[in-house]
């Protein structure tokens, strides 16, 4: 049984009081609830601030992306050591934003998730077609080659620690979801080549996020699915109440 997990992508949204206030009012709304694992994704500068936020409290903190390297001339850029020390628990990596407007591939998705296991931090790798690529019928495709790219080399033990979120970027911000039936077929098929790549067992123990457009009235259809295992939030997590509305409805 794979427990859910619901992370908040706050993506490049509020200040320092407005992060602090959303952490602190969802630390009261979810308190003692250890059915799902959630995690908040701040701005990297607000980490500090969101981390003293949640302490106490079962909700963990996640980064929205990291440097593949270690330390050293990398202007700009936030190390998995430094994530770690600020009390992250995980990481986003290769959100189709980052792929779309930073330039990032399949391969610097895989340096960076062996980066990130590398410190203990769980890596959710993100990927998703396109409108252009599902219209063309090449989902399947586009996806496989997404997932064994950012996947590749890995041992099936760092395997079983990642997280994968499944997002059609056509869903993204635009207030059309993938249908359940949709959303369910392109996990199923990830986790069919997840037992391809590592096992079944490792496969069966993945969880598999769904994201795009996911709102407090979609979230429980789209969990329902066997092989929707949480979901990656963007514009609902800014908004406590429908954050969780959502956490609930992966009860
Ligand atoms: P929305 O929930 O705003 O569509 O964003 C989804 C997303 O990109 C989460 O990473």
């Amino acid at each position: 049984m794979r427990k859910p997990f619901i992370a908040g992508n706050w993506k490049m949204n509020l200040l320092c009081e407005s992060s602090v206030d959303l952490a602190q009012r969802l630390t009261s709304l979810l308190a003692g609830d250890s059915s799902v694992q959630v995690a908040l994704c701040p701005p990297a500068v607000y980490l500090q601030q969101v981390a003293t936020a949640l302490q106490g409290s079962s909700i963990e903190l996640g980064a929205q992306n990291m440097s593949p390297e270690k330390e050293g001339a990398f202007t700009g850029e936030v190390s998995g050591s430094m994530l770690k020390d600020v009390g992250c628990h995980c990481v986003i990596l290769g959100h189709s934003e980052r792929r779309q407007f930073f330039g990032e591939t399949d391969a610097s998705v895989n340096a960076k998730t062996k980066a990130a296991l590398s410190y203990g931090l769980t890596p959710i790798v993100c990927v998703g077609e396109m409108l252009e690529q599902r219209e063309a019928g090449t989902t399947a495709k586009v996806i496989d080659a997404q997932v064994r790219g950012s996947l590749n080399g890995l041992t099936p033990e760092h395997a079983g620690q990642i997280v994968i979120a499944y997002e059609p970027v056509w869903a993204i911000g635009t207030g059309k979801t993938a249908s359940p039936a949709q959303a369910e077929e392109v996990h199923a098929q990830i986790r069919k080549l997840l037992a391809e790549l590592f096992g079944a067992s490792v496969s069966e123990s993945i969880r598999i996020q769904y994201g795009g457009s996911v709102k407090p009235d979609n979230a429980a259809e789209l969990m329902g699915q066997p092989n929707i295992d949480g979901a990656l939030v963007g514009g609902a997590a800014l908004k406590a109440d429908s954050f969780a509305a959502i956490v609930a409805a992966a009860r």
